[in-house]
């Protein structure tokens, strides 16, 4: 039989391929509780510049809180003849109330609907991801206030380069989280006007009142072009975006936190409730959660090059391929808030071998830019050659296989005369550590007034 609700210019059904590939009940009704605030703040509208009844209104809201309701207790059978959230609900208001519920659907498309459901949806996604994303600063600002002047190794290409404070690496992640919330609210901003009203792609001949149904659903204003309303999904391609790079950078601090629980590193042991063993070796504790963090985030980046390829060969307005715009978006937001609930997990509770982070810090003679510094600053050479100095003393310990503090005084004076037994307190990693004052630097007393600040910034919010 033909569609009940389109079908009037129809002789048949659908073949069942065709039903199949043009359902979507199975992944949009997900938007169920976006598509009946929609509803309701339409009808709403309709009833006041009168194009519906009082009664008829009624009986729209009455019925509309009853579906809420069967939803809510999972007694509503969702309809695959009916396609998609959208028919279904209003089928089965018709089915409840009569005649009413089909004048429900006046002034309206599913292409404007579909449209404002989205968007509230999106709305919602990016006000949960950014919750969860300011919980994980919390919890890495309150460890790097604990490690504030614990050194570790500080890297580049992954050689060691200079000690820094684990507190002040822990800072780096909370700065790049701070950017990626920084990234969601803009989004939000944009995203944040109402298509409802444009209809099918030219807007309506009824007297609708954009501005009410806009501000009912907590829009700052109605969109300004009806084909743009209706065709355009960038709203969630920059979400997309947004939480693409959120994604990159928990998987940089998944990869790390793998690293440092190896053992030739030895850094961070997770608790067991982070941890999974192995069926083979007794041993074994693995950092699964910090490697699937690190792979699942790549499901974020596909949902937005998938979702940007549904996109770019779309002539205006809408085109059925839109409706492949949800799943990627409602993927992509499960993993990346699985992700960012299991980081928050992991950061709470790891312990940090601070003995450890503390001996390989030393290592790799990451205090020499320190030496060089010291001949720049007391005996007043020029930087380079303070750096030439510096490379021989290296060399000399490299080929003596001890450390720059092991050198003697004498060894030291053979490349330079001027150097003097204060050099051998300029060497050690917290001297090194303590003397990066510059603002943004790693000194402990810069990383413990960071993390308060970002604590209390943190807690207002
Ligand atoms: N299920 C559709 C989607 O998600 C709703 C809009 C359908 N509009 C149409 N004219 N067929 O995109």
């Amino acid at each position: 039989a033909a569609n009940a609700q389109w079908g009037g210019r129809f002789a048949a059904g659908p073949s069942a391929i065709m039903q199949e590939i043009n359902v979507s009940i199975g992944f949009d009704k997900a938007l169920w509780r976006q598509d009946i605030r929609g509803s309701r703040a339409h009808a709403a509208m309709l009833r006041t510049v009168g194009i519906l009844t009082e009664a008829d209104h009624e009986a729209i809201a009455s019925g509309l809180d009853a579906i809420e309701a069967e939803i809510e207790a999972g007694r509503f059978a969702f309809e695959p003849a009916l396609e998609d959230i959208h028919m279904n609900i209003e089928a089965r208001l018709s089915e409840r109330i009569g005649e009413a519920g089909k004048r429900l659907h006046t002034a309206r498309s599913r292409n404007d609907q579909v449209a404002t459901d989205f968007r509230l949806w999106v709305r919602d996604a990016i006000d949960g991801i950014d919750a969860q994303a300011a919980a994980l600063m919390r919890s890495l600002a309150s460890r790097a206030l604990q490690h504030a002047s614990d050194v570790m190794p500080g890297f580049t290409h992954l050689q060691t380069a200079q000690p820094v404070t684990f507190g002040h690496h822990l800072l780096a992640y909370v700065e790049m989280l701070h950017r990626d919330r920084g990234r969601l609210a803009d989004a939000r901003r944009r995203l944040n006007e109402c298509p409802l009203g444009s209809a099918a792609l030219a807007g309506t001949s009824f007297p609708i009142d954009r501005r009410m149904t806009a501000s009912a659903l907590g829009f700052d204003r109605p969109t300004r072009n009806s084909l743009d309303a209706v065709s355009d999904r960038d709203f969630a391609l920059e979400y997309l975006s947004a939480l693409s790079i959120l994604a990159m950078h928990l998987s940089r601090l998944a990869e790390e936190i793998i690293t440092w629980c190896s053992a030739p590193f030895g850094f961070v042991r997770l608790s067991d409730a982070f941890t999974t063993g192995s069926s083979i070796m007794p041993q074994k504790r693995n950092p699964d959660a910090a490697e699937l963090t690190r792979a699942k985030t790549g499901r974020v980046t596909g949902a937005l090059v998938g979702l940007l390829t549904v996109m770019k060969g779309l002539p205006l307005a809408y085109a059925k391929d839109m409706q492949e715009d949800k799943e990627p978006v409602f993927a992509a937001t499960d993993a990346a808030a699985l992700c960012l609930a299991a980081t928050d997990g992991m950061v709470r509770d790891l312990e940090a071998r601070t003995d450890r982070m503390r001996a390989l810090a030393g290592s790799g003679f990451s205090t020499a830019t320190d030496l060089a510094d010291w001949l720049v600053r007391v005996l007043k050479l020029p930087f380079r050659d303070a750096h030439h100095v510096t490379g021989r003393l290296v060399g000399r310990a490299e080929a003596r296989g001890v450390a720059l503090s092991d050198l003697s005084l004498e060894e030291m004076q053979a490349e330079h005369p001027g150097i003097t037994a204060e050099i051998f307190d300029v060497l050690t990693v917290e001297n090194s550590v303590a003397s990066r004052t510059s603002e943004g630097g790693t000194a402990p007393a810069n990383v413990s007034a960071e993390a308060r600040r970002w604590l209390s910034e943190l807690a207002e919010a």
